[in-house]
């Protein structure tokens, strides 16, 4: 605890050797877990992406955490939260690295088109309000190689830096910057430093993509990361619609 520089998050920290996933654990545990509290583990044997989708988490050598939030705020706000996460993270792996580390809208850091972290947020509540967020966020620190399916689309900062890199410096700057973010968008609503930095680096932005729904594929380009997180697409007849994180895929043409 003595590390952390923060002045509420992760100060309710549970530091797992292995298990599952960081957010079903989270989701088990919601009643003894509070406001601003952390799920770290070594490894997890299921860790999941998005549309259940699963998220390779070797042990000791990537951050597979969960932060429990209760911002209080509307539900149509929740998609604000993975992009302030993302962009916490970015600045926290840019200022120990020095990579030059891209956005892909709505939930992923890359380096050389490379995956190094994930992001997935799910939310609770009702309607309208949301109660509470699990932001479950994965970066590969460590590991020197990916074999299999994934050899293709993951690389860690070890593999990109030709060393390693200290987990625990990453992982306390990363805690101090996105308490900051959170508290400069949920006490002060000033989120203009996380939409600063989601655009400025973004990948998307500005390049033909394809939308991906079920098994629908349609041609477009990304023009504007909206204020509330959404995507802002223009397809080749004209028509423009602004796009949530949860709802589609996004692959760069
Ligand atoms: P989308 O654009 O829809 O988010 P995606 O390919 O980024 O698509 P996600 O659900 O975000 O998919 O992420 C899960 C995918 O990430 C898996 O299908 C796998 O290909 C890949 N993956 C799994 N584990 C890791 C890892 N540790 N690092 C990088 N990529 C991984
Ligand atoms: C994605 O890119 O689809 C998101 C991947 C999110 C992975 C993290 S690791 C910690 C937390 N627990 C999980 O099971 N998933 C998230």
């Amino acid at each position: 605890k003595s590390v952390l520089k923060t002045r509420w998050l992760a100060h309710q920290l549970v530091h797992l050797e292995s298990v599952d996933s960081t957010n079903i654990w989270a989701k088990k545990h919601q009643h003894e877990l509070r406001h601003g509290a952390m799920v770290l583990a070594e490894e997890q044997t299921g860790g999941r992406g998005r549309l259940g989708r699963s998220w390779e988490s070797s042990k000791g050598e990537g951050i597979w955490m969960t932060l429990v939030l209760e911002p209080g705020l509307p539900m149509h706000d929740a998609g604000k939260m993975t992009q302030l996460a993302a962009a916490a993270m970015h600045q926290a792996v840019v200022e120990v690295t020095g990579l030059p580390v891209k956005i892909k809208w709505p939930n992923d850091l890359l380096v050389d088109n490379q995956k190094i972290c994930g992001i997935l947020t799910e939310v609770s509540g009702e309607l309208t309000r949301i109660e509470r967020l699990l932001v479950g966020i994965g970066v590969n620190v460590n590991q020197q190689v990916f074999s299999g399916e994934i050899a293709e689309v993951a690389t860690s900062l070890r593999i990109m830096m030709e060393q390693p890199v200290s987990r625990v410096a990453l992982l306390t700057l990363f805690l101090k910057i996105f308490e900051k973010c959170y508290d400069d968008y949920v006490l002060h609503q000033s989120y203009g430093a996380v939409l600063r930095v989601i655009r400025e680096h973004s990948m998307l932005l500005n390049q033909p993509i394809d939308v991906i729904r079920g098994d629908q594929r349609v041609a477009a380009r990304a023009v504007n990361i909206h204020e509330d997180g959404r995507l802002e697409v223009v397809y080749e007849d004209g028509r423009s619609e602004l796009l949530a994180g949860g709802e589609v895929s996004v692959r760069r043409k």
